[in-house]
């Protein structure tokens, strides 16, 4: 690439998965409106999360990453928020209580709208459509005049995650994540069946943050335990809507992608030469590159290439989702590779996209036990390696949603039906994603033993 990266030089490469706009110039009108809208994150938020992230690499914080696969027009409440940044916390206190390690919390939410497809349109009985791609860029009902790509979601969008993130803000640092109040938490359908066990570990954080009271540290003294940190992400995937976001930050004068703290580029659109690839390499926010099972070593060293050559500490996170059975052939090579090249990368496990099945009835669904397994066939293969796994990344809601089967509460084909609401893929809802917190946080408990053991000895 010859010339200077600015953010319109995506323009010039190909660009997968772009929405067919019937109309450019009515695109582009609503572009420019976008350019003058305030950013949604300070650029000083995002060098924040990098230094977080540079830690994760170092193997002395854990990332938790998760969210809706698609956020949607329709699920937008301040209830939803709520809860699924309600889990989110359970979940960290879970793991940085159970394992005490830190945890770095990153929510798919706030602008997690735009859906990369498999297949650029969709027939239903004879009648064939453009697929829906999530509702920054059209609707989900099946009629043509829903699935034609209007620009003016851009704008519905940008304000929905402006709103998201206003209320996040203030859930985070307003009181409601105190870690005195971890009991007020829970989800009545939660406590039904992990309650006891997350009651369990609240009162021990209870006797803990009373002993600290003793001793003088309290929320007054101590602003990590009436507040917490929590950053935003999604898929770089709509270039128009990221390149109208992006930035001069004026402290340091380089450019920044201000419509989310992390961005990542999809399995579909991760081609070296292509437009996403481009358009990532020339912000300095933290990036994400899902890796799946087509992902050659080699070509995972040219990425890091292009999109780190200063080997920046925390720039880059590499979420891996082979699929549970695949997880031992394809990942080890890429991990071995990375390690060669001496660079310090995340390592985050996604056991949610490898392990996508339709039932009978057509329901795209998740079975928990492969989710499970691909986390643990994960972590062995970076213990194996010698390299760490520096997170996970779950699609998951705080609602009582029955879109993944299993769990603690054994959902079976037959209760898909009963609340599937996902606007695409199948997520786990807050007692299985409790559950994998639990087992997770067992899982890390046991490492750190091992590093102390090995530190001792
Ligand atoms: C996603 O994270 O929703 C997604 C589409 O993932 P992938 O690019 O890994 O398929
Ligand atoms: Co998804």
């Amino acid at each position: 690439m010859s010339r200077a990266w600015t953010p319109d030089r995506w323009r010039t490469l190909v660009a997968h998965q772009q929405p067919d706009y019937p109309d450019p110039d009515r695109l582009d009108a609503v572009e420019q409106r976008l350019r003058r809208f305030p950013p949604l994150v300070f650029a000083g938020e995002a060098r924040r999360l990098k230094a977080q992230l540079a830690r994760a690499a170092r193997g002395e914080a854990f990332v938790l990453q998760g969210g809706d696969c698609a956020e949607s027009f329709a699920e937008f409440h301040p209830d939803t928020i709520r809860d699924t940044f309600r889990v989110l916390l359970q979940m960290a206190v879970v793991m940085s209580f159970g394992a005490s390690c830190p945890v770095i919390k990153i929510g798919r939410m706030a602008g997690q709208f735009a859906k990369p497809r498999s297949d650029a349109t969709e027939t239903r009985e004879g009648v064939t459509l453009p697929s829906y791609r999530g509702d920054i860029v059209n609707g989900i009902e099946f009629d043509a005049a829903s699935r034609i790509p209007d620009p003016e979601r851009l704008v519905a969008a940008y304000h929905q995650s402006a709103a998201t993130l206003n209320l996040l803000r203030a859930f985070a640092q307003g009181g409601y994540a105190d870690l005195h109040k971890v009991h007020k938490w829970n989800l009545a359908f939660v406590n039904d069946h992990l309650g006891s066990r997350y009651n369990d570990l609240a009162d021990r954080l209870d006797a803990a943050l009373r002993f600290m009271a003793a001793v003088g540290l309290t929320g007054e003294t101590v602003p990590q335990l009436r507040e917490t940190e929590f950053y935003t992400s999604h898929e770089a995937l709509h270039l128009p809507y990221e390149q109208a976001l992006t930035r001069v930050d004026s402290l340091t004068d380089t450019w920044y992608d201000c419509s989310a703290h992390f961005l990542w580029i999809g399995d579909r659109t991760r081609q070296l030469d292509g437009a996403h690839v481009d358009f990532l390499s020339g912000v300095g926010n933290p990036i994400g590159l899902k890796c799946g099972p087509s992902l050659q070593a080699d070509e995972l060293l040219r990425l890091l290439d292009t999109l780190d050559p200063a080997r920046e500490p925390g720039r880059i996170t590499l979420i891996s989702r082979m699929g549970a059975d695949r997880v031992a052939t394809y990942l080890p090579p890429l991990v071995r590779a990375v390690r060669r090249a001496g660079r310090d990368v995340v390592w985050l496990c996604d056991p949610m996209h490898g392990n996508t099945h339709k039932t009978a009835s057509g329901f795209k669904t998740r079975d928990f036990q492969r989710v499970v397994a691909e986390v643990q066939a994960t972590f062995a293969v970076h213990a194996s390696e010698g390299s760490q796994a520096g997170g996970v990344h779950f699609e998951l809601t705080g609602q009582d949603v029955t879109e993944c089967l299993g769990g603690a509460q054994a959902i079976d084909e037959h209760m898909l039906s009963d609340r599937y609401h996902t606007h695409c893929d199948p997520r786990l809802n807050a007692a299985q994603a409790l559950e994998l917190a639990f087992l997770i946080a067992e899982h890390l408990a046991g490492q750190r033993e091992q590093q102390r053991a090995a530190e001792a000895s």
